[in-house]
Formats: C-alpha cells, sequence, structure tokens
C-alpha cells in the first residue's frame, strides 16, 4: 500500500517537472520584453522597416527570409549578420546566404536602439521584430514577437549549407528538413507561404527550364505557358537576373502563392512539390481560398519559428553591433 502511495506521489511530481519544464522553455521569451528597459524598441523597428520598404518594396522579403535563415542555422541568434573575419568565413557568405538582403536595414535599427537605449536591444530580437513588420508592411498580419533573445558569437558558413533546405527538394525531404527542426508538415506548407514576396535568382530553378531530365527537357510539373516565360526571362546559363515568386503581386503578402501553386505556377521544385502529397495539396487549397487561416497558421509558425535555439539569460551577448561580435 505505502509503495504504491509513494508511485503515485513520485509520478505527479514527474508530472509537476515535466510541465514546469515546460513552462519555463515557453517563458524563455516574453511579448513585450522591452517594455521597461527600452520602450521605444518594437517602433524603433517598425519606422526603420516602414522608411525601407517605403523606398524599396522588396525589402520586406530580404527581412522575412533573414530571420528564416537566421533561426534554421544554429537558432534565432543573429549569427548571420556576421561578417567574416580573415579567420573565418561566416553564415552569410555561405552560398545559400549571398543572396541574402536587408542587412543595412538591421544596422540602422541597431544604431537608433543603441543611441536610445545602450546595450539593451539584441540583434536576434531586431531581426524578428523586422521579419514581423516586413509582413505586415507588405500587406500581411501583423503578430505579437516574444522577444528576449541574446546574440550568438559563432558563425560559419558550413553550418549554413548543411541547415538550409535546398529548392530542389521534394516532398519528403522537404518534410524531414523542417521535421529536423521540430516543425509538422503543416508548419512547413504555412511557412513556405512566404515566398509570396520576394525575387529568386535564375540559377534557383533554372534545372526546371533546360535539360530537365532523360525522358523531359522542362519540368513536366510546371505550367507550360510559365516555362516560356521564365525560358525568355533566364536565358540558359544566366545566374544573375531575378524574376518575382508571385508574378502577380510580387511585393504583396497575400494568398497568390498558393494560387499559384494551384496552376503549377510555383517556381521552385520545393515549392510545386507541395502539391504532391494529399494533405499538403488540401492545405494548399485551403490557404489559397481563405487568406484568414493562412495569416493566422503562418504568424504561429513564425512565432514558434522564432524560439529555435534561442539564447536568454546569461548565454551569449547583446551585441552593439550586429556585424561583429564584442571585442
Ligand atoms: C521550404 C523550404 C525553402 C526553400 C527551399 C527556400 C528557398 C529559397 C530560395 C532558393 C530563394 C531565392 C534565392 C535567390 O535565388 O536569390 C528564396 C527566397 C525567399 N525565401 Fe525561401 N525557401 C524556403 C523556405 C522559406 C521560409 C520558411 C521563409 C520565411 C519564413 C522563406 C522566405 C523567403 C523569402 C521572403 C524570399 C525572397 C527573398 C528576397 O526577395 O530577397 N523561405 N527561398
Amino acid at each position: 500500500m505505502a509503495i504504491e502511495k509513494r508511485g503515485k506521489a513520485t509520478l505527479l511530481l514527474l508530472v509537476c517537472a515535466f510541465w514546469m519544464g515546460l513552462w519555463r522553455s515557453n517563458a524563455q521569451l516574453q511579448v513585450g520584453y522591452y517594455d521597461t528597459s527600452c520602450p521605444a524598441a518594437e517602433i524603433i523597428v517598425q519606422q526603420e522597416v516602414s522608411k525601407a520598404v517605403n523606398a524599396n518594396p522588396g525589402i520586406a522579403a530580404g527581412l522575412l527570409r533573414l530571420h528564416f535563415h537566421d533561426c534554421f542555422v544554429r537558432g534565432c541568434d543573429a549569427s548571420v549578420l556576421l561578417d567574416s573575419t580573415t579567420n573565418n568565413t561566416a553564415e552569410k557568405d555561405a552560398p545559400p546566404n549571398t543572396s541574402l538582403r536587408g542587412f543595412e536595414v538591421i544596422d540602422n535599427a541597431k544604431a537608433r536602439l543603441e543611441e536610445a537605449c545602450f546595450g539593451v536591444v539584441s540583434c536576434a530580437d531586431i531581426l524578428a521584430f523586422a521579419a514581423r513588420d516586413g509582413v505586415a508592411q507588405a500587406g500581411g498580419q501583423s503578430y505579437p514577437v516574444p522577444s528576449g533573445r541574446r546574440d550568438g558569437i559563432v558563425s560559419t558558413s558550413q553550418e549554413a549549407l548543411g541547415n538550409l533546405p535546398p529548392p530542389s527538394a521534394e516532398i519528403n525531404q522537404m518534410t524531414q528538413a523542417f521535421a529536423n527542426k521540430g516543425f509538422t508538415q503543416s508548419e512547413m506548407v504555412a511557412l513556405s507561404g512566404a515566398h509570396t514576396i520576394g525575387l529568386a535568382h535564375c540559377s534557383s530553378f533554372s534545372n526546371r527550364l533546360y535539360n530537365y531530365g532523360p525522358t523531359a527537357s522542362q519540368d513536366p510539373n510546371m505550367d507550360p505557358g510559365y516555362v516560356s516565360q521564365l525560358q525568355q526571362q533566364c536565358p540558359q546559363g544566366n545566374t544573375s537576373t531575378v524574376v518575382p515568386m508571385d508574378p502577380s503581386s510580387p511585393n504583396s503578402f497575400d494568398t497568390g502563392y498558393f494560387n499559384d501553386l494551384l496552376n503549377n505556377r510555383g517556381l521552385f521544385t520545393s515549392d510545386q512539390t507541395l502539391t504532391s502529397n494529399q494533405s499538403s495539396a488540401g492545405q494548399v487549397i485551403l490557404y489559397a481560398n481563405n487568406s484568414d487561416v493562412f495569416f493566422s497558421d503562418f504568424s504561429k509558425a513564425m512565432v514558434k519559428m522564432g524560439y529555435m535555439e534561442v539564447l536568454t539569460g546569461s548565454l551569449g551577448e547583446i551585441r552593439s553591433n550586429c556585424r561583429v561580435i564584442n571585442g
């Protein structure tokens, strides 16, 4: 009897410890983290994003992608912002990252934040706020961003290549790559909706236009009209031209991307492949027809992404310049 009671008490303790652990891991970041330490933090970032997007609408996409590429490599620790040094090639100089843009927006926000509240706001949080503000500025939905991240001190190019899925990825590879990072296939579909804004270099998809395979010279999963249009924009061997990923509304954060997929007009294999699986295809149809559901799922998945391997408490540092670790 006594043994049974002790067993029950142990079980209760374990359950409590489990929930407290969960609570603590969720409490690592907090909405309004800078409310007292730097009340203008989020407003300053929003102003800088707004200024930059007004001058160049494509910057919204750049900022969104920066946050994704930061979080998927070593967590959301602003490692993507560090410059290479004589002894180290940083993430930003790895092949998938050389087309990243928007760094100067983060620099401008950081400079103003250092003036307003020296040494308080991390570059990793600036990235998370800027991604959200870019989406909102492009017509998407804003959402509260939990903050309190600190900045990492390591950034290596090799890590970028291994952690970011390539545009040639098919559904199973994509699902696995996101599962490795703790995401469901459904969250992956929602996040892929980010490709409703922004640009891509011809080299990211030209394999679908020329010498595709032994049985077809173009990818049979791409609308032939779209193939010819892209062939004109991207002559064989061209690596420098960029094209919009959602041509009908490249700067609007809307459901255009999902409508493109339904018309076999996804730009990358990794985009079009979302219609090749029954459950992901169902989700594509849902989002194409319901922007509220897409916006809501996208915001939730972005918040989750923002928690990836974050540094908090006494880990890492608050960089004074987002491009270099503190001396
Ligand atoms: C699902 C796997 C993904 C793959 C394979 C992928 C791949 C790519 C590639 C190859 C480009 C174009 C790069 C270039 O040619 O210049 C691109 C652009 C972009 N990606 Fe992704 N991506 C993925 C997921 C995501 C996610 C999760 C987000 C954000 C939440 C995102 C946001 C963007 C944005 C906004 C752009 C346009 C950037 C600009 O215009 O500067 N991507 N992506």
